[in-house]
């Protein structure tokens, strides 16, 4: 089969026991493993691998790496091999280096991020077990987010200069990672310049989504919740922390999800989505959204402003 899912995103952050407190008390993960230099390892509540999210202690905000899980081991010889045919390094890395993994192989796609793939983590269970499972678990935290669902990544982007890492990445994980791409925005005078690309292995709108920058980067990690008012739940978090919201509570055009945005102490992004707006099934048509029409894209409630849609870590 290959890639399942999304498996877990390595974020910096420069205060990790203010991360700790962000991630634990607004979001409503749980704490699973702590490294000796602190580095901290959690999970939601409705996961069954050890961890999703990785917090290192360092100077700088951003992204270490981001990984995939695959459903067989066998699957990492087979990427491997497809990476290695389009001219790209790859890493095979012992059981262990990706803690709590088995073996797993680590590449550069076209943007510059690191990517690893990985088919075996230990396994904890949901909060809620396997057997007459409550419909969710006692003493839940914060927003109570069930899953790391997606990331933004920001790729460099300047036509002018014949950068474009947002079309190279998505024709990269369309045929070599076997991923769908779902939606696409575009602009140019001929709508013909790839802008942002959505792409999925799963059945929801999109596992990552490219986005256009200056330089390298993570425009945003998404948690999903169950609905609309678990997005309005999640901003109350925020709200009654004291803590600045990034934007009002909204919905996008691209995906249909309904979407609230935070930062954490050290200024990446957050997402909770709600957003199993249609299943990406093999044959869904492409979606495209015109560069008249991106603003809606993003924001189809308006209010996006550009100094949020431009930040990033
Ligand atoms: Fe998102």
């Amino acid at each position: 089969m290959g890639i399942m899912r999304l498996g877990h995103v390595n974020l910096c952050v420069m205060n990790i026991d203010e991360a700790i407190e962000h991630y634990v008390n607004i979001l409503g993960l749980a704490l699973t493993h702590r490294d000796q230099d602190g580095t901290a390892y959690l999970k939601c509540w409705d996961e069954w691998d050890k961890y999703s999210v990785i917090l290192s202690p360092s100077d700088r905000a951003g992204l270490d790496h981001f990984a995939f899980k695959v459903e067989r081991d066998d699957d990492l010889d087979v990427l491997a091999a497809k990476i290695k045919e389009r001219g790209v390094a790859v890493e095979i890395l012992p059981a262990g280096k990706l803690p709590m993994c088995g073996r797993s192989i680590r590449f550069h796609i076209p943007s510059g991020h690191v990517v690893c793939l990985f088919a075996e983590k230990e396994v904890v269970g949901t909060a809620v077990g396997n057997t007459n499972p409550d419909p969710w678990p006692d003493g839940l935290k914060g927003a109570g987010v069930h899953w790391l669902d997606h990331l933004g990544i920001v790729c460099p982007f300047d036509p002018e200069k014949g950068i474009n890492k947002v079309a190279e990445n998505a024709e990269f994980l369309q045929e070599v990672l076997d991923f769908k791409l779902t939606e696409r925005g575009m602009v140019g005078p001929q709508n013909d310049i790839m802008f942002v690309g959505f792409l999925t292995r799963t059945s929801t709108p999109h596992d990552i989504a490219c986005v256009p920058g200056p330089a390298v980067g993570l425009a945003h990690i998404a948690f999903f919740v169950e609905d609309w008012s678990a997005v309005l739940k999640a901003a109350d978090v925020v709200a009654k922390a004291r803590k600045t919201p990034a934007l009002t509570p909204n919905r996008h055009g691209l995906t249909r999800g309904a979407t609230f945005y935070m930062f954490d102490p050290s200024g990446n992004k957050n997402e909770t989505f709600a957003g199993i707006g249609y299943l990406a099934q093999p044959d869904r048509p492409l979606v495209t959204w015109t560069e008249d029409e991106l603003d809606r894209g993003l924001f189809f409630l308006g209010g996006g402003d550009k100094s949020f849609v431009d930040s990033y870590t």
